[in-house]
């Protein structure tokens, strides 16, 4: 494959998941080593004022996983139950002493970071629905490091697929047969 084919493929792989098997822990060597791949990413102004805290401590992922918000499109459904639950948790944040905003470098490396968990074959959720200061008091983060996203991380038990969008409906959607599906805006609509 070609370096387009493989950033190609890893992107359209790179689902959001939101079941993972529990009982198969993610180790936080392979966390840092997921970090430790930021360091290569644009930086706005090249500050890098992102700083990561390593969830894996299964006291500390009971209290964190009450405070975020999973699949806002399917009202039925209130986040993954015990035995689906994240193996582990990147929390990703600011440091406010450097910047008060971070300009795009969040979501610059959540992407590095998600598509380099895929191919290792883990899957990940990025999370923005949670209040940052009971994050912060959960973990007991830093008063100045404000956690701007959630990463959540584990090994997919669900099955996602993206199709074309249709009639501008945006909202991904379950079949009884538990698939995740994904609509995704066609290139036409892209190009202006
Ligand atoms: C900035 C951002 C914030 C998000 N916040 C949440 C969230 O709080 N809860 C959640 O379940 N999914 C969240 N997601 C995941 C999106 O719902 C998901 O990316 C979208 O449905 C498209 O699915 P895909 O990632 O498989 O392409 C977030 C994604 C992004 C990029």
């Amino acid at each position: 494959m070609t370096y387009f084919e493989i950033i190609k493929t890893l992107l359209k792989e790179d689902r959001s998941i939101r079941r993972f098997d529990t009982s198969r822990p993610i180790m936080p060597e392979t966390l840092e080593s997921l970090v430790e791949l930021t360091r290569y990413c644009a930086s706005g102004r090249n500050l890098q004022p992102l700083r990561y805290r390593i969830v894996c401590d299964p006291d500390e992922r009971r209290s964190l996983f009450p405070l975020l918000a999973w699949a806002g499109y399917l009202p039925d459904w209130d986040g993954p139950e015990e035995s689906e639950r994240p193996a582990a948790y990147l929390v990703q944040c600011l440091d406010t002493t450097l910047a008060a905003n971070c300009l795009c470098d969040d979501g610059l490396q959540l992407q590095a970071i998600t598509l380099a968990a895929r191919a290792l074959g883990i899957g990940s959720c990025i999370l923005k629905a949670f209040d940052p200061k009971k994050v912060a008091d959960a973990l007991a983060i830093d008063p100045g490091y404000q956690p701007r996203y959630v990463l959540a991380l584990g090994y997919p038990v669900e099955h996602v697929e993206i199709e074309d969008m249709k009639d501008g409906d945006i909202k991904y959607y379950r079949t009884p047969d538990a698939v995740h599906h994904v609509p995704k805006r066609p290139l036409s609509d892209l190009l202006i």
